[in-house]
């Protein structure tokens, strides 16, 4: 298997701050997850500003609505990966979101719409990963079992992977093989803050379980140096 890559959560309040930190880490680290947050208040606008420096985007909303509603939201994603003015250099949607608790039909609607959008604008299609239990969630029995129905239904529909925490990356690793990417947000690296998150794990656990990208927010953007907070974390995979 291929090393892990880094990604980091752009959770940030403002185009302002979004924009340090992109400078800041620039250099070191190639995959920035846009989520609800900055999407909500910026839209394109920051996605376009990340691939317009050949940045990949990783496009956060869980999509979670009727299959046909979902597939429209993937058609217009996917249309993110158009330049509105034909800048050369500007990189394609790299990956999006849809929950796995929307069910099957609606992942294949997902999946189907990517394919049609993406050769319609002749374009790469973006991967589509599904969300299964968020990492914020707590323990409890049946927590396993779901993931890894959830995690089956996924791949049953066609998807590329799945989000899951690390506490779930070994047992669905091994039921879904290799080929399957597992993206694990949860990053905490040692003595870090755990703040909401409930199943955060170190990045060399991430990275022993087989995690293909770790999805890392505040503990590289809340570090006093993020670029080196993400620097520690890239000889990380790197040592491993
Ligand atoms: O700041 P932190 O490293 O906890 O950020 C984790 C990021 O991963 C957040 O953007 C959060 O929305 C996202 N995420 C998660 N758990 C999931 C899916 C996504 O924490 N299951």
């Amino acid at each position: 298997m291929n090393k892990a890559q880094l990604i980091l959560a752009l959770d940030v309040d403002n185009f302002e701050e979004a924009r340090k930190l992109i400078d800041d880490v620039g250099d070191v680290v190639d995959i920035f997850k846009i989520g609800s947050q900055m999407f909500t208040s910026y839209g394109p606008f920051i996605t376009r500003y990340l691939q317009s420096q050949g940045k990949k985007v990783f496009l956060d909303l869980k999509f979670h609505d009727i299959p046909n509603t979902v597939a429209s939201a993937v058609k217009s994603a996917v249309g993110l990966s158009v330049s509105p003015n034909h800048a050369s250099g500007f990189a394609p949607l790299f990956m999006l979101t849809v929950h796995t608790a929307g069910g099957k039909e609606m992942m294949e609607a997902a999946v189907k719409s990517a394919q049609t959008q993406a050769k319609a604008l002749g374009v790469s299609r973006p991967l589509i990963v599904g969300v299964t239990v968020l990492t914020s969630t707590a323990r409890d029995v049946n927590l396993e079992k779901t993931v890894l129905e959830r995690a089956s239904l996924a791949k049953e529909s066609g998807l590329d992977g799945v989000v899951a925490s690390v506490e779930e990356l070994a047992v669905i690793r091994r039921e879904l093989g290799n080929k399957f990417l597992i993206v694990t947000p949860g990053i905490r690296p040692a003595g870090a803050s755990q703040d909401d998150q409930k199943r955060a794990a170190t990045p060399a656990a991430a990275i022993a379980g087989g995690s293909n990208f770790l999805v890392v927010g505040r503990p590289i953007i809340q570090a006093s140096s993020p670029r080196a907070a993400a620097v520690q974390i890239l000889e990380d995979i790197k040592s491993r």
